[in-house]
């Protein structure tokens, strides 16, 4: 099956089990439901949902167990995107080809949408434990990653950092901590727990979470790329956010090509990283090129 096409099937999959697991805008507080509905499905590339669903399925499990988990990450994350694109963050205007959520509901109902959000992503990680075969044991391990993933030591960590160091002098370890925390920790959660749903050995999880280290980094540098050279069209956002705010970022310390060079080497390490899973990594290769695709 062709890439696009896969991709597809699993955008499907999620965003109609997203839709059913949101509150509709004609629930109360309709305002809140309809900014967290106006930020969720926006449209998204779901690249997270569909790593989870590929690691689960590396591992020989079944998609539909997963994509409960994998719908609770991209709310994580949008809460994330929301909350990233407020006036005391980064102060964006546009997301996701639309405007960001403050801009069209106001400051105070996209940070309690960003809140909403998160807080019913682990109501619904809770839940997987209703399907057949998902060990409720596995549940806990995979919320407690989760949570780890996005708190104080994972992204948002990540997030402090990126604000306290915009304008600062450059070095190369807090770029690093940065890029692996604000994006990174969540990408590795969301293909740890695909394939701790499934059932995944420990020496599966090892090579998975390395393989998700290295397309974690690469993702965030090639996002710096594109706020260089991308344009909204392509990228659904105002390009040149990175240097309005003078955030470190990999072209504004190594330069474009060197950027370049580094996210394809670090594809490379992630592809060697799955070797071990034979012809079942071979989606796990295509969305580590898919990654770096977006650079060129
Ligand atoms: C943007 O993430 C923020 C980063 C962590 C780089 P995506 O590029 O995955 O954004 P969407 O989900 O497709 O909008
Ligand atoms: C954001 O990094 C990462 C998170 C939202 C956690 P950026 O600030 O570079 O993301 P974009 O470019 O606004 O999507
Ligand atoms: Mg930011
Ligand atoms: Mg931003
Ligand atoms: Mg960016």
């Amino acid at each position: 099956m062709p890439l696009t096409q896969y991709f597809t099937g699993i955008r499907t999959l999620a965003d109609k089990t997203m839709d059913e697991l949101t509150p509709s805008a004609s629930v109360n507080p309709k305002l809140l439901h309809e900014a967290m509905r106006h930020s969720l499905f926006a449209g998204g590339k779901r690249f997270r949902p569909i790593l989870a669903v590929t690691a689960c399925e590396a591992v020989g499990g079944k998609r539909e167990i997963v994509i409960p988990f994998a719908v609770a990450i991209e709310m994580i994350h949008t809460y994330t995107l929301i909350h990233d694109d407020l006036p005391a963050m980064d102060d964006d205007d546009f997301r996701r080809g639309v405007p960001t959520c403050h801009k069209k509901y106001g400051e105070a109902a996209a940070i309690l949408a960003g809140d909403a959000l998160l807080t019913l992503a682990f109501e619904i990680l809770a839940d997987t434990a209703r399907f057949p075969g998902v060990k409720a044991e596995t549940i806990l391990r995979v919320a407690r990653e989760t949570a780890g993933a996005v708190g104080s030591t994972g992204t948002v960590g990540g997030q402090m950092v990126d604000i306290e160091m915009a304008g600062k002098e450059p070095d190369m370890a807090t770029l690093e901590y940065i890029h692996t925390h604000k994006t990174g920790k969540l990408i590795v959660a969301s293909i740890r727990g695909g394939a701790a749903l499934a059932g995944a050995e420990e020496d599966q999880l090892s090579a998975l979470t390395e393989y998700g280290r290295s397309i974690g980094l690469a993702f965030q540098i090639v996002d710096d790329l594109l706020d260089v050279e991308g344009s909204r069209e392509k990228t659904g956002k105002t390009p040149g956010s990175d240097l309005k705010n003078k955030k470190l970022t990999y072209p504004s310390i190594m330069g474009v090509e060197e950027s370049r060079k580094l996210a394809v080497k670090l594809t490379d390490r992630a592809i060697k990283s799955v070797e071990m899973f034979g012809e079942s990594s071979s989606r796990l290769r295509d969305l580590a090129e898919y990654v770096i695709a977006r650079a060129f």
